[in-house]
């Protein structure tokens, strides 16, 4: 069977009804999701939502209770085997051995996946020159900053050149320079045509890379969608108006008032950064609200919208902050 052929549906990864408990913990209860080939699915969920669980329930380190997942066209209870040497896994906490260089991790994995000594020299040394650690390749993992260490366990996931990638909370206790360079490497790897499952805490994370998420609490999807069309079905978008003039803040800000555009609740003007903001509901209140600015002749120099956060949107779902512990309402309880 080709490569095309096991892909069905263009889907890289396709879970159905999955499900793995540990004793009482349902840690994933029921989950189906789809990853598109050459697309990034962010898994969004607070702590113990079962994030690590599905992801090694994909990788085959589990077995799943339930339920059914195929990941390049291979089943993980049926084809562990096959499906091992399609993926990339960088654990949610490092894989490599401290105690060696970086360059003997990446050549020694690349051993244990059948590579010639001649073959994982090369793929270690060229792995490392990507992510910018030839030099430090030399150097005990011991002395790595936490940026460079995420850096060789992405490089490690690599080097069986995956079609497909698992990241658990790739930049989890990052500084933001290491973060950012993290997420570049991501972005490459999507560009070069990996899939990408990715999990995170962190609603910016997801924001940056995903094109797809679902959200999860407690091992159940409770939201799925585009992260743009997640975002802006949750709250609504404040709209941000700067006249050409910046004197004129007051008067737009008594123009939109007075004109009682259905829905719109009022406008506030921002004088320091010469712009007026106007909380919006929906396509139409915007076009409306165009519409009677230009209709009044204001010279318009910008308009930005800004969107909810992805942690108002978890909240908006959940019931509870994205980082607060277990306990709280579930959406059923919430939407009941
Ligand atoms: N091997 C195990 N045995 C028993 N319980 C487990 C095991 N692995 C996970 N759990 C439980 O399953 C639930 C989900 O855990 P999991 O590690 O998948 O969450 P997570 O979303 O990855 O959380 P975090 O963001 O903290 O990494 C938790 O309640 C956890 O305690
Ligand atoms: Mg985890």
């Amino acid at each position: 069977m080709t490569r095309e052929q096991r892909i069905r549906d263009g889907n890289a990864v396709e879970v159905r009804g999955l499900v793995k408990h540990f004793g009482d913990t349902k840690a994933v209860d029921g989950v189906d999701l789809d990853v598109p080939e050459g697309t990034v699915l962010g898994v969004l969920g607070p702590n113990g939502a079962g994030k690590t669980t599905l992801v090694r329930c994909l990788s085959t380190l589990l077995v799943p209770d339930a339920g059914t997942a195929v990941v390049a066209g291979y089943d993980v209870v049926r084809q562990p085997r096959q499906l091992r040497r399609t993926i990339g896994l960088t654990g949610q906490y490092a894989s490599v051995d401290e105690k060696l260089p970086g360059w003997e991790n990446l050549y020694m994995i690349g051993r244990l996946l059948d590579l010639s000594r001649k073959e994982a020299r090369a793929r270690a040394d060229a792995l490392l020159e990507r992510f910018s650690l030839t030099e430090a390749g030399k150097r005990r993992v011991r002395t790595y900053s936490g940026g460079m260490r995420r850096r060789l366990d992405l490089a490690a996931s690599m080097i069986g050149r995956p079609s497909v990638l698992y990241l658990d909370e790739p930049t989890t206790g990052l500084d933001p320079h290491s973060r950012n360079e993290v997420w570049d490497e991501v972005r490459r790897m999507v560009t070069e045509g990996a899939t990408v499952l990715l999990t995170t805490q962190y609603m910016e994370e997801a924001e940056q890379l995903a094109d797809n998420l679902t959200v999860i609490d407690r091992g159940r999807v409770i939201a799925e969608g585009r992260v743009h069309e997640l975002k802006a079905k949750i709250g609504g978008r404040t709209l941000q108006i700067r006249p050409s003039d910046p004197g004129e803040v007051h008067r737009m800000v008594g123009a939109i008032t007075q004109a009682g555009l259905d829905g719109i609740g009022g406008a506030t003007a921002d004088v320091q950064d010469g712009q007026v903001s106007v909380p919006i509901a929906s396509d139409e209140q915007l076009t409306a609200l165009i519409g009677l600015l230009s209709e009044r002749g204001f010279a318009i120099a910008g308009i930005d919208t800004t969107m909810p956060s992805l942690d108002e949107v978890f909240l908006a779902i959940t019931g509870h902050k994205a980082s607060a512990p277990q306990g709280n309402k579930t959406l059923e309880e919430v939407t009941a």
